[in-house]
């Protein structure tokens, strides 16, 4: 490949060339699946049966919005790492703004699809003002405008921490909480251990919902790197990690096969039973959740744990 097409390389390009290139086990971020078509198929996994994770996370909401709201006093600013669609934050918004005489909310995504259907669903609850960044960025930059005198509550929802490395969580957390002032709020959505069976179900339905969620991260590569993976050559794969406590997604090479990616002049090969883990979504103990609140700098307030799917919503306090 010529310097130059190095050089005009999108992320997505280089990420692809990197992860198919490690000799020990093939990988691609998890962020690469919210295309358009993947954002929603994760819509559909939301509605499964067996995937209770969203449910649990809504009916918490549903249920102890009032609660949570009560202890977030002086907030006129909501933000949201990860919005989506904005669904389950209507409950937050309405109780939070309950005591505040002017409520805005910011959403930041970098989806500017997923922010529409926000300010869409959300016009009536709050003055919204999307941001259109990856979390951090978008945490910096508002922060950065707010004004001063006034609380932020910070909403983290879905359990979208459990995709991140075990590695990076308690970093992770501790950058949120530079951007945050003392007296400011994080709430936390985390998918707490369950029985192995039922984590693996979540995410190997048998209607096949969430294989092609994973394959599409293929099909995407082939839409838009110009490459020619044959789908029907991998299946999607399941493995639950006790030792890391998570599940994890790979697809799974089903022959000996090259596929050529055209964005990168390159072809890469593939042997039977060799897998690209696509995904890792870790499971948490409620100890373990207060564990990362004071080690990054919070003051865990206090956790409400759904009943029929064991998921929990974490206030705390800068
Ligand atoms: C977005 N995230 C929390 C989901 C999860 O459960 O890890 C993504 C997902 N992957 C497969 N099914 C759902």
């Amino acid at each position: 490949m010529s310097a130059a097409t190095q050089l005009q390389l999108s992320s997505f390009a280089r990420d692809v060339a990197a992860g198919f290139s490690d000799p020990r086990q093939k990988y691609l971020s998890a962020r690469y699946f919210y295309d358009d078509l993947g954002s929603v198929l994760f819509e559909a996994i939301t509605l499964l049966p067996e995937y209770g994770l969203t449910r649990a996370d809504e009916r918490l909401l549903r249920l102890h919005a009032g609660e949570i709201a009560s202890f977030c006093t002086g907030v006129s600013l909501v933000a949201e790492l990860g919005s989506g669609t904005g669904k389950k934050t209507r409950n937050i918004l309405q109780a939070v703004s309950k005591s505040a005489s002017r409520l805005r909310y910011s959403p930041i995504d970098v989806s500017a699809g997923a922010l529409a259907c926000c300010e869409r669903e959300l016009f009536d609850a709050a003055e919204i003002e999307p941001v259109c960044a990856d979390w951090l960025d978008g945490l910096a930059e508002i922060v950065h405008n707010r004004v001063r005198n006034s609380s932020l509550l910070l909403l983290f929802l879905g359990s979208s921490i459990g995709n991140l490395d075990r590695s990076c969580i308690q970093d992770f957390l501790r950058r949120v909480r530079s951007y945050l002032r003392p007296g400011d709020f994080f709430l936390l959505g985390a998918d707490l251990m369950k029985n192995t069976d039922t984590m693996l179900a979540a995410y190997d339905d048998p209607t096949g919902v969430t294989a092609a969620f994973n394959l599409n991260m293929l099909a995407r590569i082939n839409r838009e790197l110009d490459a020619d993976f044959d789908l029907r050559a991998f299946a999607h794969e399941v493995r639950w990690n006790s030792t890391e406590r998570r599940i994890e997604m790979h697809l799974l090479s089903g022959r000996e096969q090259t596929a050529y990616v055209g964005a990168l002049e390159a072809s890469f090969a593939f042997q039977p039973g060799e897998t690209i883990w696509t995904e890792s979504s870790h499971k948490f103990t409620l100890c373990e959740l207060e564990d990362y609140a004071r080690a990054s700098g919070f003051t865990p307030l206090k956790a409400w744990a759904d009943h029929e799917w064991p998921f929990a919503e974490a206030l705390w306090k800068a």
